[in-house]
């Protein structure tokens, strides 16, 4: 492909002064143009758009997908325009692009960096192939609230967890050379081919939207946003992240994409990111919208000097910066800054080496390698909420005949899950198929869709069902959301199963056979009017194209689950938010003080009851806590303790238990390191993950399971919203759920 004539300076020179070199011939308009993302995507360029692109007035094209298409694009920004600076090609490439993983939720729930990072860079490598160069992912945004659609997106509840997955997507992405000789170096893999710029988004806050609602106003105490939102996002920045995005919301009072605090002095002054912040979709001139700002004059000139370097779809620094400038409201060495950011990008993905994608380069739908990943990511991310009396896995000697009953069973679109853009649903492998293939001549399975959607309400063929379930020796039930009913845009205020779903489920207990549920979907449902009606429950998410094969491994137990949730499922949705790691209040619940609505005694009226912090009608604890995950075996925690009873300041202390599996089948386990630190200059949570390890055991098989726990992992922003460390006492617990009571206990000391 031809060379770039963009670059004026040589190649060899330091990404630096290439960038200094371009922006010093660069107009003021130029510059405004290279601040400015539009939207294509419709596998053509129209006039107008050519021809801003020949006047430089666009740094970035999103959503165009059609190689033909991204080159030509490329080549008139770097053949015919003055300067021929190349384009950033933006895509929402979220969980998978042709070949569609599990939604992050669902791959938070594997618990699994190293495959998260595999799923992203199999994602990178399609998206190149069609000459993006740019995702909008990973989505880090902490989710404490299961009615907000975005949960699908977000990678849980949990700060920890978030960051160390996160960052491993970071890494996925841009193809993070780890130990090779720019090993150091974050994004030392960005110019590779096959890898893309990764942005982690939303640039803060936005999970907290007000009941769950998408876009809500967020209110987010200082202390809070830095002790758990912003966590997740300094991890990233820390992998070498290239780029963020500003949030769609407000954050007490200010919306993110003007926001000076977050994006100046958090993210550019303390943390030091130097990559580029691009705005939302529109986010600019929605300032205007929230009432921050008049018009969008207005909201540009609040984006900029908070540090906004480009505006996502939306003409707001087009037609204002400029002026801005002139008028000197706009210090023009901002602009260079922003500018400077958005060309070093563009140097370090070796765009003015070579803009152009080779069609033939990479394969561009699903290869054997990214169907197999797909796979294990789906195996992985499935979690074994509940078990009764060994009902999975089923055995093909005592299932002589298997009813599949459900909306879900055989919707290979919805299998897929929220952000599918690009996906391929030809690939798509449903449960109904896999079940089929994998039960052959033994099984007879039967087949009834039963609802046309999630959301019928229709109950005309439950009898049907029900006489199906009558002559079958166990039935799977395919239940959930459709992919539609999450994503952005997509909350709900009641997060029970839709339509007639419980009614079904009402009535295949009825029949006396083992029921087993299997729920794709794109949040944690409120599942108590089901639970107990039902002898298994295997939580999928939405699965994506290998949907099929991985369920069909582990509902015959080829493999077992080793799933465990990265978010608290609520007893019923007027508990949320409801969190593992929530803080003590002064008044917390214990079984002995909550008293249940249906028991208090009518004869001896009482002026108060309990007095702690629960529900009268639901209690304080989750259906299922966050870190839950049952498996075909069973594991034993045993024996947890430290090496030392004391650490100070810049040591460190090993905190150790024994594992054990006591069941009969070889699995993995996710064991998790919770911490507590007693006393604060701020409040602290009753339990924070500190760290977690899968283990693979043998029946019988024990094993120690260590975790390195540093001083600063102990640290935490007080009052003065400094990150510090603090002496005291220290409670740590190990095992397979954040509800684990096996206790030990150590001390953080002064320096001698
Ligand atoms: C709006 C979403 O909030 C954001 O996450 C996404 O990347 C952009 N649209 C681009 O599609």
């Amino acid at each position: 492909m031809t060379r770039s004539k963009a670059s004026p300076v040589h190649a060899a020179d330091p990404i630096g002064r290439r960038v200094g070199a371009l922006l010093a011939e660069m107009t003021l308009h130029e510059k405004i143009g290279q601040m400015s993302q539009v939207n294509g995507g419709e596998s053509y360029i129209h006039d107008y758009l050519a021809e801003a692109l020949r006047a430089g007035r666009v740094g970035s094209v999103l959503n165009e997908v059609n190689v033909d298409t991204v080159n030509e694009l490329q080549r008139i920004a770097v053949e015919e325009s003055r300067l021929g600076i190349p384009l950033l090609i933006g895509r929402d490439v979220i969980h998978g692009f042709r070949t569609i993983f599990p939604i992050p939720l669902g791959q938070a729930a594997s618990w699994n960096p190293q495959l998260a990072a595999e799923c992203a860079a199999v994602a990178a490598r399609e998206a190149a192939a069609a000459g993006i160069n740019w995702t909008f992912a990973p989505m880090i945004d902490i989710a404490r609230d299961p009615r907000w659609g975005r949960i699908a997106e977000s990678l849980g509840e949990d700060p920890q967890l978030a960051s160390v997955l996160g960052a491993a997507m970071v890494r996925g992405y841009q193809g993070d050379r780890e130990g090779s000789e720019h090993g150091a170096e974050h994004g030392a893999g960005l110019s590779d081919a096959g890898t893309i710029a990764a942005c982690a988004k939303h640039f803060a806050g936005y999970g907290a939207a007000e009941s769950g609602r998408d876009y809500a106003t967020a209110n987010v105490p200082e202390n809070e946003l830095r002790n758990v939102h912003l966590r997740p996002f300094r991890a990233a920045v820390d992998a070498g992240v290239a780029t963020l995005m500003t949030s769609f919301s407000e954050v007490d009072g200010v919306p993110a994409t003007a926001n000076e605090f977050l994006l100046d002095t958090v993210l550019r002054g303390e943390w030091n990111f130097e990559g580029l912040v691009v705005s939302d979709w529109d986010s600019i001139r929605q300032l205007s919208i929230h009432g921050l700002t008049a018009d969008d004059r207005g909201s540009a000139l609040e984006a900029a000097r908070a540090g906004v370097d480009m505006e996502m779809h939306g003409d707001a620094y087009l037609c204002h910066l400029a002026q801005l400038v002139e008028e000197g409201e706009i210090d023009p060495a901002g602009i260079d800054a922003a500018v400077t950011r958005i060309l070093a990008l563009k140097f370090r993905l070796g765009l003015f080496e070579n803009p152009y994608t080779d069609p033939g380069a990479f394969p561009a739908a699903a290869d054997e390698q990214a169907l197999a990943t797909a796979k294990r990511a789906a195996l992985q991310s499935a979690v074994l909420l509940k078990n009764e009396c060994k009902a999975l896995p089923l055995s093909t000697e005592a299932t002589r005949t298997l009813a599949v009953i459900g909306p879900l069973a055989d919707a290979p679109h919805d299998q897929l899950g929220t952000w599918i853009f690009d996906g391929d649903e030809d690939l798509s492998v449903t449960p109904l198929q896999a079940i089929r293939e994998q039960a052959g001549e033994e099984v007879d399975v039967r087949y009834l869709r039963a609802m046309d959607t999630s959301r019928s309400r229709d109950t005309a063929v439950f009898d049907e069902a029900a006489a199906l379930a009558a002559d079958a020796d166990a039935v799977l039930l395919f239940l959930g959301e459709e992919a539609i009913l999450s994503g952005e845009a997509h909350s709900r205020a009641d997060i029970g199963l839709p339509g007639a779903q419980s009614e079904l489920v009402a009535r295949m207990s009825e029949v006396g056979k083992p029921v087993i549920a299997v729920i794709l979907a794109g949040r944690p449902l409120t599942l108590s009017d089901i639970v107990d009606r039902v002898d298994a429950i295997l939580y999928a998410w939405h699965p994506g194209t290998m949907a099929g094969p991985a369920l069909a491994d582990l509902l015959f137990g080829v493999e077992s689950p080793c799933g465990k949730l990265p978010a608290t499922f609520p007893r019923m949705v007027g508990q949320v938010p409801i969190y593992y790691n929530h803080k003590n209040t002064g008044k917390p619940p214990s079984p002995d003080t909550v008293v249940h609505i249906d028991d208090i005694d009518p004869s001896a009226p009482q002026l108060s009851l309990g007095m702690t912090a629960f529900h009268l009608d639901a209690g304080y604890t989750p259906l299922f806590p966050f870190g839950h995950g049952l498996s075909y075996t069973t594991f034993d925690y045993q024996n947890i303790r430290t090496d030392v009873e004391e650490l100070v300041p810049g040591d460190s202390i090993t905190v150790s238990a024994d594992v054990a599996n006591t069941g009969e089948r070889p699995a993995v386990e996710v064991a998790q390191l919770y911490v507590r630190d007693l006393v604060g200059n701020v409040t602290r949570p009753v339990r924070e993950l500190k760290g977690f390890r899968r283990l693979r055991l043998e029946p019988g098989e024990r094993t120690t399971v260590s975790f390195v726990l540093r001083a600063e992992d102990l640290a935490f922003y007080g009052r003065d919203m400094r990150l510090r460390t603090e002496p005291g006492e220290f409670h740590a617990w190990i095992g397979g759920s954040s509800a684990t009571e096996l206790q030990a206990a150590f001390r953080l000391v002064e320096s001698a």
